[in-house]
């Protein structure tokens, strides 16, 4: 096995293993991939400050996340197909996390099914619900995430419509893929994946296909976003749905300080301040600069998270010291995913709790839960993105 030491690397080996329409899919932004760009180079424009002579003996990056205890504040984020990337990839991922100590998200989009990831793993994981038009079938998936033993729900807000991602309409993007002459000829270079896929029955969409009506190829996440998704999607749609769920509710997609206050006055136990990855609206501002202005408009009303950009443990310290409560990776654990499978999931937490460790220390602290902006050096007008940040820093 190789030596493996930063994301990026991770990234490379997933390359070489997965089918390119399923990397594709992963590392995708929507059209010209702006948002996509400056949510990690955005984290570049902040400096760290170094202090010296801190006794750094005891660390702990030990905090919680909605009252849930974790290893490092670093949940893994919904992932859609995360099972096409590595045969049983959202048991394997929920494992790892599981192992590691930290929250695992189930998309609704996933491969493996609630019920798969609950009988292959033994603490609570949460579910990441996107709204369909069909009532029972929310209804019954608020039921089967209850009796799964989930611990929160995560309500995606910003994909009541998909944005275009060029490459997943060239590449025919399937669950399972379709075989097209130039997906069987890219298939023929990743044979250790196909026949890994081989050995499992979990190619589908297994929350959904089966389950929901009304969909002309349940094989396409495309076609199941334009034809069940609920355009209707509205606060008090939300509302409705944490009365029907009862417990813990994460709101995910918050990128506007008066959509953090709704949240906020609805209940929600936390938000995430999240652009979708950049795979959503082009032409966002990046995550991390709407951290700042999003955490000041609710104060301590809801617990603040992020993600979006997250590619080190000196990005995920960054985001703690604006003031982010917790934060959250989805292309980083995939593509330690992708490129070797269970071990690769705990492999990318690895990397980024030392990360984290470290550079905490560097920094003169000791408890992640200390870290403020006393930690950094951020440009003037960061947090407003009508202001042009200098060039050559990122
Ligand atoms: C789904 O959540 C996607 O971003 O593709």
């Amino acid at each position: 096995m190789p030596v493996v030491t930063e994301i990026e690397e991770l990234r490379r080996l997933y390359q070489r293993r997965v089918p390119k329409m399923f990397y594709d899919y992963a590392v995708s932004g929507s059209w010209t991939e702006q948002t996509l760009r400056e949510n990690t180079s955005d984290f570049q424009h902040i400096r760290l400050k170094q202090r010296v002579a801190v006794d750094m003996s005891n660390r702990a990056t030990r905090a919680q996340m909605i009252g849930q205890d974790v290893a490092m504040p670093v949940a893994l984020a919904p992932v859609g197909l995360t099972g096409m990337q590595s045969a049983d990839g959202e048991i394997k991922a929920a494992r790892a996390a599981e192992r590691f100590g930290v929250p695992f998200t189930l998309s609704t989009m996933s491969i493996c099914s609630i019920e798969d990831v609950a009988d292959h793993t033994t603490k609570p994981f949460w579910f990441q619900v996107y709204t369909l038009k069909d009532d029972e079938f929310m209804r019954r998936l608020f039921d089967r995430a209850r009796a799964a033993g989930c611990s929160a729900i995560v309500v995606t807000v910003d994909l009541q419509i998909m944005a275009q991602r060029h490459r997943d309409l060239k590449n025919g993007l399937s669950a399972p893929p379709k075989l097209t002459v130039s997906a069987m000829m890219d298939l023929l270079t990743k044979i250790p994946w196909g026949l890994e896929m081989l050995g499992t029955k979990r190619r589908f969409f297994g929350n959904i296909a089966g389950h929901a009506k009304g969909v002309d190829d349940p094989s396409s996440l495309a076609t199941w976003t334009n034809q069940a998704f609920d355009h209707a999607l509205d606060w008090p749609r939300i509302a409705q749905f944490k009365k029907w769920w009862g417990g813990k509710m994460i709101i995910k997609g918050i990128m506007d300080p008066e959509d953090a206050r709704r949240a906020a006055d609805i209940g929600a136990d936390a938000i995430i301040v999240s652009n979708h990855g950049g795979r959503q609206l082009d032409g966002a501002a990046s995550s991390i600069r709407m951290l700042p202005s999003i955490i000041e408009a609710v104060g301590d009303r809801v617990e603040v998270h992020f993600d979006s950009g997250i590619r080190s443990g000196q990005d995920v310290l960054k985001a703690l010291a604006l003031g982010a409560k917790g934060t959250y990776i989805g292309r980083a654990f995939t593509y330690g995913l992708g490129a070797m499978g269970e071990a690769g999931v705990t492999k990318a937490l690895d990397i980024l709790h030392k990360e984290l460790d470290v550079t905490m220390a560097l920094c003169g602290e000791t408890d992640v839960k200390n870290l403020g902006p006393h930690n950094l050096y951020v440009p003037r007008g960061f947090g407003d993105p009508t202001v042009q940040l200098s060039k050559g820093t990122a």
